[in-house]
């Protein structure tokens, strides 16, 4: 989950990493009320979790309260890259005397953090990488010695940055690891004509499996997830929305995953990825069926389990209490094998609900959930 610039901003101030002044707002009024507060002139920019705003027109520096009071309306509303500009930061201008470019990532393939900077900031930093490579650096750093006042020396002044950096550098790294990101990044990190070092303008990446802990940054986040996700997700369920029209529910990632493949090998296409775990109860499976269902884009769900732990007469259970709350509106197919499997099947069949039926093999509940799907 990425978080706006005004969000990285404030995280970057806690650390002790200077900062120009500034304040968000979702009105073109109270960028003139900001305005004025900040002594006058200020840089309007538009906060979209996208970069290379500058270059869309998504900051511009204003010169006096009414001046900001009118670039915050131009900007309001524009598309940057397809994301809608619904908030403006206001800041204090800088004089800025040199731009530089300082990030830390988590560099999966390696298995540890890279320290990626450049004294070439400001700009598209992957133009630079691509067209002089040697202006950037690359510093391994490991997560267990972290960055240290020697690690951050030995990274400006392979990148060719001012030894001044360095404080920022190790505080950065603070950000990084006791906020939970798996990436940050200040593009530009300016020196000012007075000779200070600022961040400008940040980037920060924060570890989605830490999110439990970050409520803070939550209720932004809920508003740009799709409105089947932030219901899912309300419901603690590992769902995922995808572009077909086979609603899919399965027990275990790798099942799930399987049944994807198999299904988009009968000619149709998944809807979503809903893996409702071992020990899925009749609440789970209610709450993952009203998901999948309330998606218009569904015309019939396949419920694929394979009984290990959870026994499929527990997961049959599950089903005619989920058949009870839930109005089922598309064809459902439910394929039980494994564990109890023919006490699950005959569960079901006792029920006798006229739009669920039952498939004994994996290939054929997906090719008859595939075919309801395209002739529905
Ligand atoms: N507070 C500020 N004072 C002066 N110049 C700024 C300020 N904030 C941004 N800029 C200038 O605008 C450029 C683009 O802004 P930035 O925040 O980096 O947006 P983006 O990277 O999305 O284009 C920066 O490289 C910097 O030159
Ligand atoms: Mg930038």
């Amino acid at each position: 989950m990425d978080l706006y610039e005004h969000q990285a901003r404030e995280l970057f101030e806690e650390h002790g990493i200077l900062v120009p002044r500034a304040e968000v707002t979702t009105s073109a009024k109270g960028a003139r009320e900001i305005a004025r507060r900040l002594g006058g002139r200020v840089v309007v920019k538009a906060q979209v979790k996208t970069g290379g705003r500058g270059k869309a027109g998504g900051v511009k520096l204003a010169a006096d309260p009414a001046a900001a009071e009118l670039t915050a309306r131009q900007i309001l509303g524009m598309d940057i890259k397809g994301h809608t500009v619904h908030s403006v930061m206001l800041a204090q201008p800088v004089d800025i005397e040199t731009e530089f470019y300082v990030s830390y990532v988590l560099d999966r393939a390696a298995g540890t953090f890279l320290a990626i900077a450049s004294a070439e900031g400001g700009m598209d930093i992957e133009e630079v990488a691509a067209t002089r490579p040697d202006a950037v650096a690359r510093i391994p750093v490991d997560p267990a010695e972290g960055v240290t006042g020697a690690k951050a020396a030995e990274i400006a002044e392979a990148a060719g940055l001012p030894a001044q950096t360095a404080d920022v550098l190790v505080r950065l790294w603070g950000v990084l690891t006791r906020e939970d990101a798996v990436l940050v990044e200040v593009n530009p990190l300016v020196r000012t004509a007075q000779g200070q070092i600022l961040a400008l303008d940040g980037k920060v990446t924060l570890d989605d499996n830490a999110r439990f802990r970050r409520e803070r940054w939550g209720a932004s986040e809920a508003a740009h997830e799709g409105p089947l996700e932030a219901e899912a997700a309300s419901k603690g369920l590992n769902y995922v929305k995808l572009d077909g029209e086979v609603g899919i529910i399965g027990n275990g990632a790798g099942l799930v995953m399987s049944t994807l493949d198999v299904v988009a090998g009968c000619g149709a296409r998944p809807a979503n990825f809903l893996d409702i775990g071992g020990g899925a109860s009749a609440q789970t499976m209610a709450d993952g069926l009203n998901v999948i269902l309330s998606d218009p884009a569904v015309r019939s769900v396949f419920v694929n389990v394979f009984g290990g732990i959870t026994a499929c007469d527990a997961v049959a259970d599950g089903i005619v209490k989920a058949l009870d709350t839930v109005r089922l509106t598309k064809p459902l197919v439910v394929r039980l094998d494994g564990n109890n499997a023919a006490r699950g099947r005959a569960i079901l069949d006792e029920r006798a609900h006229p739009l669920v039926q039952q498939a004994t093999t994996m290939d054929g509940a997906a090719q008859h959930a595939a075919d309801l799907a395209v002739s529905h």
